[in-house]
């Protein structure tokens, strides 16, 4: 046969091969046991001497000639598939993964560690006090007997009878603390914590809400002392220069008893709709503690004297962070939250 119509063949046939399985067909139908090309070799055993080394020479060369046909569609097969493999199988490493929602700590906490920063530093302890109160301590010995009408102002869930309720304020951890002094010590505290009251939720009222109570008891302790105090307060929390005034005011628990007041910071005095024009927001209700509240606490009001204040301190963060709801702090909104960070970048 003749070898170059043979090449012609593989040519052919090798062109019409689209895969692998076809390919190993094609040779078997060279190469294998009763292949084109096997059967040309089996051939030159027939021939005279004289022809079979150029005979030869010649199937080999077909042979050689599949062969090398042969490697290359393989290869390319082989490549193609893997491309498509990979295709199909492809990372796209510019898509965004999947987020996980990160939380951020309560900006009531943040508020509250930077307050209480400030009182540690000016000697003051921090203390506790348990949100599930007596009548007893959340008013009686504040000075609010039954039936007294401040009351109304404070109602809050009461638990067992009338006698066990959520504290209305955090008032109660005064008398708490100066029973632990026995009368004997002077006492310098801070106590942050949540407070209750049956208010309907809105934008500015919460039936959970957190004060920042304050009580310093020693001797020839006077208004200036609580006027001071306030300033260092409010000056590290909203600025150096704001101004702080006392107005006064009513409290059961302290006589004479103010509203603390500051002077804007964000119009610094001019007159702004957060300080609805006036020039002044108020912050905290506090006074001179009442004698009577000394004396039922076992502190002899003619030996000691003091002063107590309470912050809410929705209200700080609030004015502090331009937060205008109060339920941004209870609905743990992620895009809310997530926008404060615990200290603040100097
Ligand atoms: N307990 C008061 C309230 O809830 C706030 C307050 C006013 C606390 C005067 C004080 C104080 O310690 O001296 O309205």
């Amino acid at each position: 046969m003749d070898m170059e119509s043979i090449k012609k063949r593989i040519d052919k046939d090798i062109k019409e091969i689209s895969n692998l399985k076809e390919l190993n067909d094609l040779k078997v139908t060279y190469l294998g046991k009763k292949g084109v090309i096997t059967e040309l070799n089996s051939k030159i055993k027939d021939l005279p001497l004289e022809e079979k080394k150029e005979y030869g020479q010649k199937v080999n060369e077909v042979r050689n000639y599949f062969q090398g046909l042969y490697d290359k569609v393989k290869d390319d097969i082989e490549r193609e598939e893997l491309n498509k493999k990979l295709e199909s199988e492809k990372i796209d490493i510019s898509l965004p993964g999947t987020r996980i929602l990160q939380g951020a700590p309560s900006i009531l906490d943040k508020l509250v560690e930077e307050v209480e920063d400030v009182f540690l530093s000016m000697g003051y302890d921090v203390v506790d006090g348990p949100e599930i109160e007596l009548d007893k301590y959340n008013f009686e010995m504040l000075n609010i007997p039954k039936g007294h009408p401040a009351r109304d102002a404070q109602d809050t869930f009461y638990i067992d009878g009338d006698e066990v309720l959520l504290r209305s304020q955090t008032s109660p951890v005064q008398v708490r603390t100066m029973l632990e002094g026995h009368g004997e010590i002077p006492v310098r505290v801070i106590c942050p914590g949540k407070t209750y009251r049956r208010d309907n939720d809105d934008a500015t009222h919460s039936h959970q809400f957190m004060q920042i109570e304050g009580l310093l008891v020693d001797k020839n302790i006077s208004l200036s002392d609580l006027k001071g105090t306030i300033e260092v307060i409010v000056r590290k929390l909203f600025g150096k220069d704001i101004m702080v005034r006392f107005r006064p005011s009513y409290y059961q628990f302290t006589e004479p008893s103010v509203e603390v007041d500051i002077s804007c910071f964000s119009c610094k005095g001019k007159g702004c709709s957060l300080c609805k024009k006036t020039g002044w927001i108020t912050i905290a209700g506090a006074g001179v503690v009442h004698p009577n509240v000394l004396r039922m606490s076992g502190y002899d009001p003619s030996v000691w004297s003091g002063f107590a204040f309470g912050f809410g301190a929705e209200r700080m963060a609030m004015l502090k962070y331009g937060i205008s709801d109060i339920r941004t702090f209870y609905n743990t909104d992620l895009r809310e939250v997530g926008t404060f960070d615990r200290k603040e970048q100097d």
